[in-house]
This record gives C-alpha cells, structure tokens and sequence, in this order.
C-alpha cells in the first residue's frame, strides 16, 4: 500500500487590497494567500472568510474583535498588524485563544514625523486657505492677509514621547523653538538631550502653543485632550494628531473652534474615519484634515508590508517575532 501524503499549506488572509506584488509573493511561498479587502465588507462574510486560517494579514481600521477570533478556529496563530498601532485589536481576546500579535512599531516614526511637520506649517500658517482663496479668485494683495503664526520662538508640546515623538522632536530642533515640552511616563534621555522639559499633561495644554498629540490609544489615554484641557489652551494654540481620533474629545473640540477659543486645528485622525462630509469639522477654514495618511510614503509602506509578511512567516517557522506585544 502505497502512503501519499498530501502537504498543504496554512491558509492565510491578507485583510486588505493593493499589497506589493513582492509581498504577495513572498507569503506565496509558505501560504495558501487570500486577499479580501474587509472594508465594504459585512460582518458576516469577514466571519467566513476568517474561518480556518492560520494567519490574518491586517493594519490600523481592521478592527480585530473577539467574534473574529473565536470564529477563526485553533487553526489561528497569528494576527500581524501593518501599523504601529493595535488599539483596533482585542487584546484580552487575543491571549485567551493563544493568537499572537505583532506590529509595526519604528519603521514608520520618520514618515509620521514628517507628516507631522506638514501638517503643523500647513495649519499654523494657514496653507490649505491660502490655496482655496487663490483657486477661486480670492487672491488679496495686502500684506497682512493669510498671515499665520510662526514655529520660531514658540512652546511646542508633545504628548506622547515615544519613537514617533521623539523623530518629531528632532525635527522640531531645526526651527529654533523657543521651549520643547513633553510627557511621558518617565524622563526621557533622549528628549532631555534635544532640550525637552517633563511636564504633566495638564502643564503643557496651558502653557504650548503648538500642542502635537502622539500617544497610543488606549484606556488611559483616551479622550486625553478632554473639554477641561481644550479650555485651558492658548487662545491662538495650534493642536495637532496624529495618533488615534479617540484620543480627542472631537465634540468639545469642535466647540471650542466654534467659539474661537484656540487657533487652529491639524488632523490626520478624527472620529470616525472616513469622516463624514457633514461633520462640522469640514467647513471649518482653521482646520485642515488629513485621511490618515501619516505613515504613507511609499518607501515606508513597503517596508511595512515586507516586515509584516516575514514575521507571520516568522510564527510559521516557529522563530521569534520582531515588535511582538507580549499578551
Ligand atoms: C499606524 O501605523 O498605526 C498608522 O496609524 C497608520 O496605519
């Protein structure tokens, strides 16, 4: 009797579409590959599609519950986020049914670091109005109009100090600031060394005039920028995010540049995403809006993508991980 043994391969999901045809190809390799984008999808068919897979290849807005995971079956073992946040992830879930998870974390600090500049010159000095009004014959040759304010000389708070923190930091020192301000859970050498100063949360609304936001989400970080702390910000203060949405309280915020309480506003993140065209924040003029797009160089992504596709190849090969988050 002859014995023939069939080897299949794990099968594993690519949560969403337009991946590099390398990466395609390299979980190719070692997988049975489906890609199926879960953005328009019901919840219904991701619970089908899910079911039976060793692997789910997903990033930021895959939001990766409980049912999911239970409904994967055993066959799942890894969850392997392209993005540097895991807040759309249960992770009380994923340690119950043993599913390890992995992220992104440094490679895209310098990309999200850039955007933040942008988006804070962008703001700051009123960039997307000036080009509106010159679009549609608005173009005023006096030479007070569209001033903003300037970098130099200012406060600049960072919520947040982590690596995405500290490359905006870095940055920020070449604009000869007057005071860089951060918090933390500790000191940071690091920021110690560009000049930082740590200050608490409540210190560093009041006395910045740039207040950039770039903090994880989680319990104790959200709604960090809350109604109390929009209140005591500078008049002309300039908020920037670049972190999660929920990280603001978005209704006291829109408040607040209802009623002129702070100069302007740059988001690369709001609640929900994609925002609705109704939502009061887009007809603002001192507010500029960006689709989370913080990380998206192309360089970046990529780099992303081959990381993401080696480490699930990783948990496949039984070998350790790189940026696993220990449950
Ligand atoms: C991240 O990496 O978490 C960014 O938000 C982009 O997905």
């Amino acid at each position: 009797n002859n014995l023939i043994l069939i080897m299949t391969k794990p099968k594993l999901l690519v949560a969403m579409s337009s991946i590099p045809e390398l990466v395609i190809e390299l979980l190719l390799e070692r997988f049975e590959v489906e890609i199926f984008d879960f953005e328009n999808a019901t919840k219904k068919e991701i619970l089908n599609k899910v079911r039976g897979k060793f692997g789910i290849f997903c990033c930021a807005w895959t939001k990766i519950d409980e049912e999911l995971i239970k409904n994967a079956g055993p066959s799942l073992k890894v969850i392997r986020t392209m993005s540097v946040g895991y807040d759309h992830v249960d992770l009380i879930a994923m340690k119950k049914y043993g599913v390890r998870l992995g992220y992104t974390s440094n490679i895209s600090s310098e990309a999200i670091a850039e955007t933040t500049i942008a988006l804070l010159i962008a703001t700051s000095r009123r960039l997307f109005e000036a080009n509106h009004a010159l679009k549609t014959d608005g173009w005023k040759q006096s030479l007070f109009w569209m001033c903003g304010r300037s970098i130099r000389n200012s406060v600049v708070g960072i919520v947040g100090c982590g690596n995405i923190g500290i490359s905006i930091a870095k940055k920020l020192n070449t604009f000869n600031i007057s005071q860089l301000l951060y918090t933390s859970r500790g000191e940071k050498p690091e920021a110690k060394t560009l000049g930082g100063k740590l200050v608490t949360i409540d210190e560093l609304v009041k006395q910045s005039d740039y207040i950039i936001v770039s903090v994880a989400l989680n319990e104790d970080t959200k709604c960090i920028i809350n109604r109390k702390r929009i209140a005591k910000m500078k008049s002309h203060a300039v908020l920037v995010n670049i972190g999660r949405g929920e990280l603001i309280d978005q209704g006291a915020l829109i408040e607040a540049l209802r009623e002129n309480r702070i100069g302007g506003v740059g988001l690369d993140v709001m609640t929900p995403e994609p925002l609705p065209l109704d939502n009061p924040l887009m007809k603002m003029t001192n507010v500029v809006l960006l689709p989370h797009i913080a990380s998206a160089s192309i360089e970046t992504r990529t780099e992303m993508a081959i990381v993401t596709a080696k480490n699930i190849i990783a948990v496949l090969d039984n070998t350790s991980m790189i940026n696993e988050l220990q449950l």
